[in-house]
Parts: structure tokens; sequence; C-alpha cells
């Protein structure tokens, strides 16, 4: 099997992979980082929801062999110590109820609040639409992100 040189969270890890190897399969079962969820495997639940050069990408339709040169970032690798305001938003707020969802949900807010430092309560719906939560956590999801803008612009 070819072997594949993958940039997470600021570290090379090398794995032995098939090229079409899923992203989100490499992270939890090669890596063993499983803070990076398997909902749907389809693209369609955003529970896998990783950072590709900054960008919030869906680690389930994403090849090891498309990633070459690529940061990749995942929940582990957000803040050291869980201190990114979205992260600290999401606590005071306390958004998850099962929690399956969350990892994804602050990955796509984090990419999200990163482009659009000042967004409107629509843009946040909008960026947020299609990571789905079972547990109908939307509303606290929608407060958690207006408040981790409120703290990156303080
Ligand atoms: Fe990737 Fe659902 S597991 S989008
Ligand atoms: Fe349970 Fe979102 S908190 S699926």
């Amino acid at each position: 099997m070819p072997t594949y040189k993958l940039k997470i969270n600021g570290v090379s890890k090398k794995i032995e992979a098939t090229p079409d190897m899923p992203l989100l399969w490499a992270l939890r079962d090669d890596l063993d980082m499983v803070g990076t969820k398997f909902g749907c495997g389809i693209g369609q639940c955003g529970a896998c929801t990783v950072h590709i050069d900054g960008t919030a990408a869906r680690s389930c339709l994403l090849q090891v062999s498309q990633l070459d040169g690529k940061e990749i970032t995942t929940i582990e690798g957000l803040s050291p110590d869980g201190s990114h305001p979205v992260q600290q938003a999401w606590k005071e707020v306390d958004v998850p109820q099962c929690g399956y969802c969350q990892s994804g949900q602050i990955m796509t807010a984090s990419a999200f609040l990163e482009k659009n430092p000042n967004p409107s309560r629509e843009d946040i719906r909008s960026a947020m639409h299609g990571n789905i939560c079972r547990c109908a956590s939307y509303n606290r999801i929608e407060n958690a992100v207006v408040k981790a803008a409120e703290k990156k612009m303080a």
C-alpha cells in the first residue's frame, strides 16, 4: 500500500493507505484522533468537519491522496487548551446535548468566523445550515456563534 504524509495540527504524520481512503478513516482508525465524528459518511451531516487550509471541509469526502501539502486542522488542534473563542462561547452557552455533532459544529463555526468576523444572525444560520444536530441544539449554536464573534471582536 502507498504511504501518505499528512500535516495534521502542525505535525507531519505518515500513514499507509489506499489512495481513496477517506481522511475521516485515517484520522479515527489509523491516527486515533477520534474527536472528528463519523455521522453519515456521505457528506450530508457535517459531523466530520475539519479545516483544510483554514476552510471547513467534510473529512468523509476527502481522500488521503488529495491532501499532500495541505494544512489539516482537527478539533484536537483548534487550540491547545480549549481556549479558542468558539470553544469558550460553546461552554458559556452550554450548547451540547448528546455532544455527537459538536466538534463538527465548532469546526464549521470557527472557519466561518475567520472569514466573516462580524456576521448577522442570518449569516450564521446560513453558514451553519449544513451541520445537522439530532438534538436540535440549533438555537444555542446560533447564540454561541454570536458570542464567539463578540469575543473575537473584543
Ligand atoms: Fe461526513 Fe456526515 S460524516 S458529512
Ligand atoms: Fe446531540 Fe447535536 S448535541 S446531535
